[in-house]
C-alpha cells in the first residue's frame, strides 16, 4: 500500500512514523511534512488546504490511502477532492468535518443525539455575550465558534478578558464550564463502525502546574490510570454511536477520526469538545502502544469495512511525551535556534513538530512547539523518566518543557496503587 500523509507537525510525523511500521505499506509520502518525516519518507512541497492540489498529488504517486492530520484541510474539503479522485481517504468531509469547524454546529448536534454535554449559548453581539457570561458565572468558558489555530477557546475568571475574548468575533459560544479531570478519546470510524484508541491526557498550558497560557499542548500521557474501568464504553454508547447516527441521519456521515474531548465531572464524562481529527501532542503518547498496523485500519475506515477488525491491542507498556518549544511560545515564539538531536534509544525518540534545515542544511527551530520526546516505560514512571532522560541528550538551546507532565498520575498510582 502507498500511503499519503498531509500535514507538517509532530502529529504528522508520528503517524506517518507508524504507518511506515505497517508491514502492509510499502512507501510513505508526507504533504509537506518536515525534516523528520524526511528521513523515512519522501516529502512533497504542495499546500495541504489546496484541495485540488494534494488529490493530484494521490493520483501521482499511487496513492492508495490519504490520511488527513490538521483541521484546517478537512475543513477546507480536502477530503472530499481526494474520494472524488477515487482514492480512499481516511478523514471526514468538509461538511462532517464541521464537528469541529463550528462549535455552535457541534453543540447542536450533542443537543439533537442527547449527548452529555455543558449548556452553553451562542452569541452573535456584546449584549448576548455579556448576559451569557453572568448567567453561567466564573470560570467563564468562550469558544470562537469557527476555526481559530488553536487561540479559540478562553478559559478564565477574568469576567473583562472573557467580554474582549468573544468581542473580536462575530459569534461565539459561551459554556458551563465543565469540572473534573480532562480525557482525550480517540475514535476511528467508518461512519458506524467505531474503535476507540487508548484514552490520553494533555496538557494544555504553557507552564508547570498548569499555569500561564493555553497552548496546542505541551506533553501527554496514556493510559489514564485514574480513568474507572468503563468509562471509554460508556463514552462509546452515550456520546460516539449516537453522534455517529445523527450524522448519518443529517446526510453527513462523519468517517475519520472523532475526538472526544471529556471533562470527567462527577456527575459522570461530559463532552467539552468534539475535534475531526488526532490530537496533537496525545497521538504522539499513544501510537507508539499500538500494535494493531494503523495503515491497515484507516484504510478499512476509509472504505466502509472497519467491521472486519476487532477491537484495537495495545501493548502495555505506558507511553509519555514532552513537548520542547520555542523560547517565547506561546505568543511570539522565536525561530531559529539550531538543534541536534541524539540517536534513538529503545525506549525514547524525538518527533519533529516545528523544524526545518536552514540555507547550511542545519535543523533549526521554525515553529512554536518545535519537538516531541516520545517515550515508552513498563510503568508510566518509567515512560516519565525515560522522556526526561532523553531531553537531556538534546541540544536546543533555547527550548523550554514543562517538568510536570505525567507527574500527577505516577504520584497518584504510588498512593493508591493502582
Ligand atoms: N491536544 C489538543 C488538540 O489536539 O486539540
Amino acid at each position: 500500500m502507498t500511503v499519503l500523509v498531509v500535514g507538517s507537525g509532530g502529529r504528522e510525523h508520528s503517524l506517518a512514523r507508524a504507518i511506515a511500521a505497517d508491514p502492509a505499506v510499502a512507501a510513505v509520502h508526507v504533504a509537506p511534512g518536515n525534516p523528520g518525516t524526511a528521513a523515512f519518507a519522501a516529502n512533497h512541497p504542495v499546500d495541504p488546504c489546496d484541495p485540488e492540489a494534494v488529490a493530484a498529488l494521490a493520483s501521482r504517486i499511487g496513492a492508495n490511502l490519504v490520511v488527513i492530520g490538521p483541521e484546517a484541510p478537512l475543513v477546507a474539503g480536502v477530503a472530499d477532492a481526494v474520494r472524488a479522485a477515487g482514492i480512499a481517504c481516511f478523514g471526514p468531509s468538509a461538511a462532517a468535518a464541521r464537528l469541529e469547524g463550528s462549535k455552535s454546529f457541534a453543540k447542536q448536534v450533542m443537543a439533537e443525539a442527547g449527548v452529555p454535554t455543558g449548556d452553553c449559548v451562542v452569541c452573535q453581539d456584546e449584549a448576548g455575550l455579556v448576559a451569557a457570561l453572568d448567567r453561567f458565572g466564573p470560570p467563564y468558558v468562550v469558544k470562537h465558534d469557527g476555526l481559530a489555530a488553536g487561540k479559540g477557546v478562553l478559559v478564565t475568571t477574568d469576567r473583562q478578558a472573557a467580554i474582549e475574548h468573544g468581542r473580536d468575533c462575530d459569534r461565539v459560544v459561551v459554556e458551563e464550564y465543565l469540572d473534573g479531570p480532562e480525557a482525550s478519546l480517540f475514535v476511528i470510524t467508518d461512519g458506524t463502525n467505531a474503535l476507540a484508541l487508548q484514552p490520553a491526557q494533555d496538557f494544555k498550558r504553557v507552564g508547570d502546574d498548569d499555569q500561564g497560557p493555553n497552548t496546542g499542548g505541551m506533553g501527554a500521557y496514556s493510559p489514564l490510570p485514574w480513568l474507572a474501568p468503563g468509562v471509554v464504553d460508556q463514552v462509546m454508547t452515550e456520546v460516539v454511536h449516537p453522534t455517529l447516527a445523527r450524522m448519518r441521519e443529517l446526510g453527513t456521515p462523519f468517517t475519520g477520526l472523532l475526538y472526544v474531548g471529556l471533562a470527567i465531572t462527577s456527575r459522570g464524562p461530559r463532552v467539552v469538545e468534539f475535534n475531526a481529527r488526532f490530537g496533537d501532542p496525545e497521538t504522539e503518547a499513544v501510537l507508539p502502544l499500538l500494535r494493531t498496523p494503523l495503515a491497515q485500519v484507516l484504510y478499512a475506515a476509509a472504505t466502509g469495512t472497519l467491521d472486519s477488525f476487532g477491537e484495537l491491542e495495545f501493548d502495555d507498556r505506558a507511553g509519555v511525551c514532552v513537548v520542547l518549544a520555542a523560547q517565547g511560545y506561546p505568543a511570539s515564539p522565536h525561530v531559529g535556534c539550531k538543534i541536534v538531536l541524539p540517536p534513538d534509544t529503545s525506549d525514547a525518540y524525538v518527533i519533529q513538530a516545528g523544524t526545518s534545515l536552514d540555507a547550511t542544511g542545519q535543523l533549526v527551530a521554525s515553529g512554536g512547539r518545535v519537538l516531541v520526546v516520545v517515550a515508552a516505560g513498563d510503568d508510566l514512571a518509567a515512560a516519565r523518566r525515560n522522556a526526561y532522560e532523553h531531553i537531556t541528550r538534546i541540544d536546543f538551546a533555547e527550548g523550554f518543557c514543562r517538568f510536570d507532565i505525567a507527574a500527577k498520575a505516577v504520584l497518584e498510582i504510588a498512593a493508591n496503587g493502582v
